[in-house]
């Protein structure tokens, strides 16, 4: 049975690799910091992508369509319908640098339950972008994922944020998760519909 799941997932993950391959991809760039520890984004214009026209430049990074629109142009209805179905989700891929994707992809797949879609927090924990807007630094971020956080080192009462240390599907990506919620917590990057779940990131043997 699980063999049968790991190779249905592998299959999915090679369809998902031609999909993404067949439009358009930024050239790759090494991710970089500016003089204030920002990421730098990579910019590219491409099919499908709306310009604002007040400043001419891209008003998404990452492109992703509900049922042909715009995930910021449809109803919340829609929004549910698309979470529900995968085949009505088109992910325009290629304007985001590949390493805030990577962060995209990890904190959907290990932090969004409690922090929120989008990083946009929930009633339990809270919206990271808020976090960074209000200066958490990235040793600050890094050392909270790494070690977690319970009432013994001053969180909420009855809130625990879990140590991620020892898990290979989020240490190796934390710089990646900066990146992406930084990029949130900027302005750069809209909400997103949540995508189907991928295969977990296996270290090799
Ligand atoms: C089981 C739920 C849960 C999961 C999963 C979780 N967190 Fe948390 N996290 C929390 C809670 C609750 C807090 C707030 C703790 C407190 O009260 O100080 C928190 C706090 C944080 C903080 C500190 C925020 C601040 O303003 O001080 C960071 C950074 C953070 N989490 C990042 C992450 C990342 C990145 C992931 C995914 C790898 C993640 N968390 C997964 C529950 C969770």
């Amino acid at each position: 049975m699980n063999i049968n799941k790991n190779f249905l997932a592998f299959v999915i993950t090679l369809s998902l690799g031609f999909q993404v391959h067949s439009v358009p991809r930024p050239d790759a760039v090494e991710p970089a910091w500016d003089e204030n520890d920002n990421p730098t984004y990579v910019i590219k214009y491409g099919k499908g992508d709306r310009i604002d026209p007040s400043t001419n430049k891209p008003l998404n990074m990452i492109q992703i369509l509900c049922d042909g629109k715009a995930v910021d142009q449809v109803s919340e209805e829609k929004l549910d319908a698309c979470r529900d179905d995968a085949s009505l989700v088109e992910e325009q891929y290629g304007w985001m640098d590949f390493s805030t994707y990577k962060g995209w992809r990890a904190y959907h797949a290990e932090c969004h339950v409690c922090h929120g879609p989008d990083a946009m927090g929930s009633t339990y924990a809270p919206s990271l972008m808020v976090s960074l807007q209000q200066g958490l630094s990235f040793d600050d971020f890094y050392a909270v994922i790494m070690n977690g956080r319970g009432e013994a080192e001053g969180a909420v009462a009855g809130n625990v944020m879990p140590a991620f240390g020892a898990n290979t599907n989020v240490a190796p990506h934390v710089e990646d998760m900066y990146r992406y919620v930084k990029a949130r917590a900027d302005g750069k990057i809209r909400r997103g519909v949540r995508l189907p779940k991928l295969p977990k990131f296996k270290e090799a043997e």
